[in-house]
């Protein structure tokens, strides 16, 4: 059977951001014009401690990881052929591993060999490929000769040398990874040193992008799709990956123009109120989209919020909130019904825990200031003032 492949040029594309991209922002990512979304960095190991649960009662796909018992990914039926999760690892064995627990379920598998954090760099991933390029090339090769789907990487710029410059170091390391096969490269056209504050360094990507024949996803400071169409006008870069554009506003993506926020922060509690995601990741992303610059009084009282129905209210979702909690209950009991009807002679399961898979209850392995993916790396965000 032919492997399947996907045509990176000409899309728009939501970044992988650790807590941030979970499932309701990808969702609407694509329902307001992404092309492609990344999963957050999901450490190997993680992935291989959790195990996939078809989620009746949601309609998702679950990767629970079982010691903690709490949420690895959740992917909805929409993100079909169009989810790429992202992995964070430094060994080639465990990498092809970790991709085979979810490669039946995504689109492509993408490298993290950008990560600037010391929980990365102290296990050989993330940036720490950048300087190890022979274990970058190690793992490109091993994912793309064992796992049937694209393989992409997303790497950030090198610095120059004595000998060489930013572009001659960087053009090689991508030639190298473009030997492996891989269908696409990322760049993060800043430095493993930079903050995020400091300006992306556009004026390197041109000659980047000529140095491999394979297509370059541009990634830093595009804000708005001008920022993208600029950039396509300056070189032939036609591919771009934003961050915490969306981050702010997921509605960056439509063509038509922005959204207001708060219709796009209610829109976003309605998919993590019907999807019955971790409230205190939920709140996090919320937090992120209302800055104090847009009104400090209703900020303080999102941030004081400690659960769904007082959140609702703030966000005018009371009668939703009701509604939804009521459809989920209404799922539960159907399906409890169904399998009682399927199973007559063995002992039929109380209402209260159907013997169908339920949705697990990670919202109290997560606290305020748990990152997402407990064992991944809590990245730096820039907030607005
Ligand atoms: C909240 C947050 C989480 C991030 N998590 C990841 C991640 O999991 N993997 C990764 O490769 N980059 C991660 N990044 C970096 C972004 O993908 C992107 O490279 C960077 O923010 C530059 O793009 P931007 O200028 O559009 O924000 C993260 C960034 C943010 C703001």
């Amino acid at each position: 059977m032919a492997k399947p492949t996907l045509d990176y040029r000409h899309k728009l594309i939501l970044a992988p951001m650790v807590r941030v991209g979970t499932m309701p922002m990808r969702m609407l990512a694509l329902k307001y014009g992404a092309d492609l979304v990344y999963s957050p960095e999901t450490v190997d190991k993680r992935l291989l401690k959790s195990k996939r649960v078809v989620n009746d009662v949601l309609g998702t796909i679950d990767y629970i990881e079982q010691t903690s018992n709490s949420l690895t990914l959740r992917m909805h039926p929409s993100e079909l052929n169009r989810l790429v999760v992202q992995l964070g690892t430094g060994d080639p064995d465990l990498a092809v591993e970790a991709a085979r627990v979810v490669a039946g379920d995504v689109a492509a598998i993408d490298l993290n060999c950008g990560c600037p954090k010391r929980f990365s760099l102290v296990s050989s991933m993330g940036a720490a490929l950048l300087s190890d390029p022979d274990r970058l090339i190690a793992i490109l090769t091993a994912l793309k000769r064992e796992i049937p789907l694209p393989i992409t990487c997303k790497i950030r710029l090198l610095p120059a040398t004595e000998t060489e410059t930013v572009i001659e170091r960087t053009a090689a390391l991508m030639r190298r990874i473009e030997t492996t096969g891989v269908s696409a490269i990322g760049v993060h056209c800043r430095f493993q040193n930079d903050r995020p504050s400091d300006p992306a360094h556009w004026d390197k990507l041109i000659p980047l992008a000529r140095a491999v024949k394979i297509p370059v996803i541009a990634n830093g400071d595009v804000f708005a799709l001008d920022d993208a169409r600029k950039l396509t006008e300056m070189s032939e870069i036609n591919s771009f990956m934003l961050a915490r554009a969306p981050q702010y506003n997921v509605s960056v993506f439509r063509r038509e123009g922005l959204l207001p926020v708060l219709h796009v922060m209610q829109e976003y509690s309605r998919l993590a109120i019907t999807y019955d995601m971790p409230f205190h990741n939920a709140k996090y992303c919320l937090l992120l989209m209302w800055p104090s610059s847009l009104g400090k009084e209703f900020r303080d009282s999102l941030s004081r919020t400690k659960s769904w129905d007082v959140m609702c209210q703030h966000l005018d979702l009371v009668d939703f909130y009701k509604e939804a909690l009521a459809a989920r209950q209404a799922r539960i009991a159907t399906l409890a019904a169904a399998t009682a009807t399927a199973s007559p002679n063995v002992l039929t399961p109380s209402p209260a825990q159907p013997e169908i898979p339920l949705t697990p209850q990670p919202q109290s392995e997560l606290g305020p200031d748990c990152p997402y993916i407990p064992d991944a790396p809590d990245y730096e965000t820039v907030m607005r003032s």
